[in-house]
């Protein structure tokens, strides 16, 4: 009797230990999936101090364009049908491509294994191009990277750059290393495929036809919408 009454007693004891320590820091709400949390009772990889309930809510937030990650798409099914496949996303300006794209992206990141990588063309180009001066990364090295990613690679808004000869090249080696490659690949654009064909270079747009599945997003422009 004696004996299992001090086993009770350091129970009890161990339990009262184990209580969590009162916090004074409040919960907060992730600033990537938009989650309640709470304080860790141990914060080493700083993500409470920064906001996320967790590492892949930082990644995601640091991959994708804030402005999309708050839109959830109207196109749930084709999301879920799409999810592993090449795209090509044709449409005209404020269809819903870049907010479809980065709801594929984030949906990729949280249900699949692999690094994403995504760029905004033209933001791209202009880097390459600053890094011309800089002289350091080169820029071949840098569109090889992009090129070469092994994960999927979300290229948005390819066509809206300036298009001169040396963007041409660089588009076309980046696509052209993504088909041989076998490299999975979502790319948005405001042009059709026979418009890059036209307008930009024919074998770009034959090998976009060749690895990507085209969805042609139709209706009105949702900025202008959402404003009247
Ligand atoms: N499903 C949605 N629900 C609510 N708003 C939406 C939705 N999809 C898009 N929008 C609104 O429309 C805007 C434009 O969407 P998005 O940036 O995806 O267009 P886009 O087709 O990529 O246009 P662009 O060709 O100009 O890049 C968004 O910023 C958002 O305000
Ligand atoms: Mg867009
Ligand atoms: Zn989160």
């Amino acid at each position: 009797m004696a004996m299992n009454k001090i086993k009770e007693k350091n129970i009890t004891n161990l339990e009262k230990k184990s209580e969590k320590p009162k916090e004074d820091k409040p919960e907060r709400i992730c600033r990537s999936c938009g989650k309640t949390f709470s304080p860790p009772a141990n914060d080493y990889l700083g993500l409470y101090h920064d906001g996320f309930c967790k590492i892949l809510c930082r990644t995601i937030y640091y991959t994708i364009p804030l402005r999309f990650l708050k839109i959830r798409t109207d196109k749930q099914s084709l999301l879920e049908s799409s999810i592993d496949k090449s795209l090509f996303i044709t449409g005209k300006a404020g269809t819903g491509k870049s907010v479809f794209m980065a709801n594929l992206a984030v949906k990729r990141m949280t249900t699949k294994q692999g690094n994403i990588e995504w760029i905004s063309y033209p933001a791209f180009i202009m880097k390459l191009q600053g890094a011309f001066q800089k002289d350091r990364e080169s820029p071949f090295d840098i569109a090889e990277n992009i090129a070469r990613h092994y994960g999927y690679l979300f290229i948005d808004d390819l066509g809206a750059e300036k298009l001169t000869d040396y963007v041409r090249q660089i588009t076309y080696f980046i696509i052209n290393e993504r088909e041989q490659r076998v490299l999975p690949t979502v790319i948005t654009s405001n042009f059709t495929l026979q418009e890059i064909a036209e307008q930009i270079d024919v074998r770009i747009s034959s090998r976009i036809a060749g690895m990507c599945e085209v969805l042609k997003f139709t209706g009105v422009d949702q900025r202008i919408k959402r404003q009247t």
